[in-house]
């Protein structure tokens, strides 16, 4: 019993927020979320030498950037202090990061290898059947990309869609907020196509919305700048944290989602978990092919807590 109590402080001490780890559960999808994060400045390094200690602990393969990946010029030396090196933990370990472009990145980086945008400014990837990432270039929202991206999202046959860009359609943030024109572009097709979760940067923070028309947004732009106190906390605000840069970590396990964002320090500054909303509506039915135990899942009816 002793030593027990004595391992539960040890591993408090050690990893900090180890109280509240995410389920971690067996067969679960987890990924790593960072906005705003290519400064190289000793606050991306302390996001990123953290990053790696959960990525240590929960063993994910795959993060995904919010945009304002490499602020600045574009040489090579600075990818290297502003990507390779805060992550390089990370990248040892095998791990795949996947770039949204934001207003500071240069198209360059679409070829950067590393970034997996194999040359796109927009892209979708499915890493396990069922889960589908889609993102976007919210700088430049232009009439294809548009089109693209709903076609692809009425395409996908995946239960899980989650699309992420630079600017936040949804954010309490003084110096941005919400971008509204990109809101009246995107929104109806999310909400048309069963899109579950959407991430963005660009206001350096971390803010979780109140679920809009049954969907959960995000803003994790702070994990290298920071704009503190930044966050009007207004009727969309459900958790705000702007006092400190921060990252996420989220895990997909079957049709919940649970989240976890973390602070430069290492405390969890937000939890919890929603439901995936039904991605029947505006859905193909199934593919010849498809496998019963998707489209099964596919109709499934969200519970109300997605609700708006
Ligand atoms: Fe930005």
């Amino acid at each position: 019993m002793k030593r027990a109590a004595a391992l539960a402080i040890f591993l408090f001490f050690s990893f900090g927020a180890a109280a509240q780890q995410l389920p971690n559960r067996a067969g679960s999808f987890r990924f790593g979320v960072i906005g705003d994060s290519g400064t190289g400045g000793t606050r991306q390094y302390t996001i990123g030498a953290l990053l790696g200690e959960y990525q240590k602990s929960l063993g994910f393969q795959t993060v995904l950037m919010l945009g304002d990946n490499i602020y600045g010029r574009h040489r090579p030396k600075d990818f290297r202090k502003k990507f390779e090196l805060p992550y390089q933990a990370l990248l040892d370990a095998g791990v795949k990061f996947h770039a949204a472009l934001g207003n500071h990145d240069s198209a360059s980086q679409t070829f950067y290898k590393p970034f997996n945008m194999e040359g796109r400014r927009y892209y979708t990837f499915s890493p396990r059947e069922g889960i589908r990432f889609f993102a976007l270039d919210s700088t430049f929202m232009d009439k294809p990309q548009l089109e693209w991206i709903e076609k692809e999202l009425a395409g996908s046959g995946s239960g899980w869609k989650i699309v992420y860009f630079h600017h936040p359609i949804y954010s309490s943030g003084a110096r941005h907020g919400s971008d509204l024109p990109l809101r009246a572009v995107l929104e109806p097709l999310f909400v048309k196509y069963g899109v579950s979760l959407v991430l963005a940067g660009h206001d350096h923070f971390y803010e979780r919305i109140k679920p809009q028309q049954g969907i959960y947004y995000f803003v994790i732009g702070g994990s290298a700048k920071l704009r503190a106190r930044n966050v009007r906390r207004t009727p969309l605000t459900a958790k705000a944290f702007d006092l400190d840069n921060s990252f996420a970590v989220m895990e997909i396990d079957r049709d919940t989602l649970h989240f976890q964002a973390i602070g430069r320090k290492g405390a969890t500054v937000d939890f919890g978990s929603f439901e995936r909303v039904s991605a029947s509506v505006g859905s193909r039915p199934a593919r010849p092919g498809q496998k019963k135990s998707d489209t099964a899942s596919e109709l499934r009816i969200a519970p109300s807590s997605a609700a708006p």
